[in-house]
């Protein structure tokens, strides 16, 4: 059918056609939304899921929410190596400025500006095309330690009073949390504590892989209490089902139920896959109706593709001691594996493989679950090691 029309958004952060099955998870969202602008604890959300489950596309439409409710968002994404501090400071500060616009939280927001010049100095964070003579003096006292863990509560209160004053919400979405060092993520975590502590109209909404639980835990104790964890997974047949078919039916084309199992049986409801599926199967189809013949010929190109792109970027990053580790992991089946069997299946002593496991865990390819197992941060990971790796050797 015209590939014009198609409407499946296959692609890393492309917002889906008809977002299927997160219903829970954006009123979760809104619920605590609507719980901090009214002064109530609120709990922060941190979204959990292996790569491509639609993480990325939450955060954008809880941020869309937000906005249409009024609410000051600030979107992040932390880079590989990132510094929470450099990160954060622009939207603090657009943030505090967008307040001190109004009357009754001028005060609060003069004093946070102020703060955050203190930050920027002591993190030496450039303040590109910032004219500083127009902007509040610094604030003694005020996020001048040099120390995160105080330098940033101090400034989240100092805002969230602001945003109190003004009567506004301040919404922060931070994507790819695996990626704070353990010093930003206690940081983070210490100014969600207090925040919510003292019912500061500001919700945090991050996601990650699955082991930024652990690590969050690791970073502080009770951060198990400050966070809701949802999982973001693959869809269930249903959810699956409406993902695909909603939106063909919306372009006044068709699929027949053969068809949607046979796309479900395949990509396992894992939103990137299917998205992948259904855009091939609907540029190959005659039509009107996509029928199960279409879905089992787009097939290989689906696979191909994914092979080339989306499994294959990930592969690309690891040494060659490393592959060989993930080739292991692959020969003994789908996970979660223990490291004593890929040490067997690699003829090698669980210790002198930690070091490549230590490795592999931080480029985020693989995660330690919370049994102590290793598993792929990609779903069907091992289907593509076994297809693409082991049996061109
Ligand atoms: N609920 C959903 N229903 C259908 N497709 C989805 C859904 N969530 C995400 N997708 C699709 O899955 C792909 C990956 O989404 P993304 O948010 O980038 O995943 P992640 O951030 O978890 O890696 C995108 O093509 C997106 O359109
Ligand atoms: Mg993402």
């Amino acid at each position: 059918m015209d590939p014009y029309g198609n409407p499946f958004a296959p692609g890393a952060g492309s917002r889906p056609p008809e977002l299927a099955g997160r219903d829970a998870i954006l009123q979760a969202a809104k619920i605590s939304c609507g719980r901090a602008i009214k002064g109530r604890a609120a709990r922060s959300i941190m979204l959990l899921g292996l790569r491509g489950t639609g993480k990325t596309v939450l955060l954008s439409e809880i941020g869309r929410i937000a906005e249409a409710e009024g609410f000051l968002v600030s979107r992040v994404e932390a880079p590989e190596e990132t510094n929470l501090a450099g990160l954060l400071y622009p939207e603090m500060r657009k943030v505090s400025r967008s307040l001190s616009g109004v009357e009754a939280a001028k005060r609060h927001a003069s004093r946070a500006l102020g703060g955050l010049r203190n930050f920027a100095s002591v993190f030496n964070i450039e303040v590109a095309g910032v004219n500083i003579g127009v902007e509040p003096p610094p604030e003694p006292g005020l996020a001048e330690s040099g120390d995160m863990q105080h330098d940033l509560p101090d400034l989240f209160d100092q805002i969230g009073r602001a945003a109190q004053a003004a009567n506004k919400g301040w919404v922060l979405l931070i994507d790819e949390v695996q990626y704070l060092s353990q010093q930003d993520l206690s940081a983070l975590i210490v100014a969600l504590h207090r925040i919510s502590q003292d019912g500061r109209p500001i919700v945090f909404i991050g996601a990650g892989l699955p082991q930024v639980a652990r690590l969050a835990g690791e970073a502080k104790s009770y951060a198990e209490r400050l966070f809701n964890y949802p999982a973001v997974g693959a869809l269930d047949e249903e959810a699956a089902a409406k993902a695909i078919e909603k939106p063909i039916l919306d372009e006044e084309a068709s699929i027949s139920n053969a068809a949607l199992a046979a796309i479900f049986d395949v990509t396992k409801g894992y939103p990137f896959f299917l998205q992948e599926l259904a855009s091939f199967s609907w540029n190959n189809a005659l039509g009107p109706e996509i029928n199960e013949r279409d879905v089992q010929e787009s097939y290989t190109e689906t696979i191909s593709s994914l092979d080339n792109g989306f499994f294959r970027v990930r592969l690309d990053r690891l040494t060659k001691a490393e592959v060989g580790f993930v080739k292991a992991m692959a020969t003994l089946g789908d996970g979660p594996y223990q490291v004593a069997d890929i040490a067997r299946a690699m003829n090698r002593t669980q210790k002198s493989i930690g070091p490549a496991r230590a490795s592999i865990i931080y480029k985020g390819m693989i995660y330690s679950t919370d049994h102590g197992y290793l598993d792929f941060t990609v779903p069907l990971f091992a289907d593509f090691i076994r297809r693409k790796h082991i049996s061109e050797d």
